[in-house]
């Protein structure tokens, strides 16, 4: 079962310590949802509410991600979500490329376990990550790539949205295109009126 080794995968993480975020963080935020799951959100690093609850995207910008979702018919328990890294940075900085690296076996594991079909990364960091590393968030929001055999797309952050709201047009542009290739490519939709 995908979700049990996800599990036993956190439990190791807890204890990782190739970087130093795990000294100074509250709680692990491994990932949260279902698995295996065609989509997958990976966004870029737990912030302050997500280092005390323990769970991705729980303050004001997973509240606007979980409004996202909605928008487009899907809810958090019906995906996969995880960021490029588990731990906090202090004062909600950026992770850095030594942080990035040290996690990135551990990303790795998970998507080899969720098998999506289809991973958005959430803003800039994730998608000079998984996509390209010089990725423009400006200029390429929204546009599909491939990577291992997994189509990729970015939006903008929730975090930019909240601060920015001239950026939500587009990203609502982005999500209806995220619906259209769920609808055609993926069984997410069918899966989801099945069970209601
Ligand atoms: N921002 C992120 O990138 N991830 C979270 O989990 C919360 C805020």
């Amino acid at each position: 079962m995908a979700e049990q080794e996800i599990g036993k995968l956190a439990a190791d993480c807890a204890v990782c310590r190739k970087c130093p975020l795990g000294e100074t963080r509250t709680k692990l935020v491994f990932g949260v949802g279902k698995a295996p799951s065609e989509l997958m959100l990976v966004g870029e690093g737990p912030g302050e509410q997500e280092d005390l609850q323990g769970e991705p995207f729980v303050g004001p910008a997973g509240r606007l991600l979980d409004d996202m979702l909605e928008l487009i018919g899907l809810d958090r328990s019906m995906i996969y979500i995880a960021n490029m890294v588990k731990c906090r940075p202090p004062h909600n900085r950026d992770p850095q490329e030594t942080e990035l690296a040290a996690c990135r076996p551990w990303l790795d594991a998970q998507i080899r376990l969720v098998r999506p079909k289809i991973i958005v990364c959430l803003g800039r960091i994730a998608a000079g990550e998984l996509i390209r590393g010089d990725f423009r968030i400006t200029r390429e929001h929204g546009q599909w790539f491939e990577r291992d055999g997994v189509r990729m797309m970015a939006i903008y952050h929730p975090s930019a949205l909240l601060r920015d709201v001239s950026k939500r047009p587009e990203t609502f542009a982005d999500l209806r295109e995220l619906r259209g290739v769920l609808r055609r490519e993926t069984d997410i939709y069918t899966e989801i009126s099945l069970r209601s």
